[in-house]
């Protein structure tokens, strides 16, 4: 967790992370009202919980991570939490960098009483896998639909809607968020060059939403 303690401020101003049409679906689909509860796992700059809040909701945050001032230093994979906590659960672009991300989706639909709300970068292909590696070594990995799908079903989770958002990284920005400069760089921008946007300023993804429901 130690590269993660240095990167609140960068991760506070990333505007990938700050702002987007992504971040308003995930805090509607939340469901946000006065007296709902909510845990904003894996709160990184507390983009999500910032919103809720003012959306009157009473939310925990919580994160690996000491340096990102969560209310609750937690891994996703052990949320220490008793069942049913919360009315939901949320979890926004985090999934790629955890070990053990089925255990974590299980761990959110434990603690949550009705939804959980997800969203995470959607897997490209191996050359994009290797460079989001190469510029960040926290990345483990992005999963394609069918596999979140099967992960949220073993969770006891059921989909009710599924959103694909277009995502653009301006590689300044992205590189510098991780520090990633020099040889390192270059060779992450050659892996990406298949989709690298004409004149090469930002390279092109996508990230998936899911609401879910807890089954039963
Ligand atoms: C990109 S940031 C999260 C962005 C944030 N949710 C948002 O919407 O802006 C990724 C966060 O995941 C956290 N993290 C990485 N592995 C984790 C784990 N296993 N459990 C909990 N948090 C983890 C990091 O500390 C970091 O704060």
């Amino acid at each position: 967790m130690s590269a993660w303690n240095e990167r609140r401020e960068a991760y506070e101003r990333s505007a990938v992370h700050r702002a987007g049409a992504d971040l308003d679906l995930v805090v509607e689909w939340c469901e946000p009202a006065r007296g709902v509860t909510a845990l904003d796992v894996a709160t990184g700059g507390g983009h999500v919980a910032r919103r809720l809040r003012e959306r009157t909701c009473t939310v925990t945050s919580c994160d690996a991570a000491a340096g990102m001032e969560p209310d609750v230093v937690c891994p996703a994979e052990a949320l220490p939490f008793r069942d049913g906590s919360f009315d939901v659960v949320v979890c926004r672009l985090a999934a790629h960098h955890f070990d053990d991300p089925a255990a974590a989706v299980a761990e959110m639909a434990r603690v949550s009483r009705r939804l959980v709300v997800i969203e995470d970068g959607l897997h490209n292909d191996e050359r994009v896998e290797e460079a989001e590696r190469l510029r960040d070594a926290t990345h483990v990995r992005a999963y394609t639909k069918a596999e979140w799908l099967a992960m949220l079903f073993a969770a006891g989770l059921d989909v009710v809607d599924t959103a694909l958002h277009p995502r653009r990284h301006v590689f300044e920005e992205w590189l510098s968020c991780t520090g990633c400069e020099g040889e390192t760089a270059d060779r992450v921008r050659a892996l990406l060059a298949h989709v690298t946007e004409p004149g090469g300023e930002a390279w092109l993804d996508a990230k998936l939403i899911f609401k879910t429901l807890k089954r039963g």
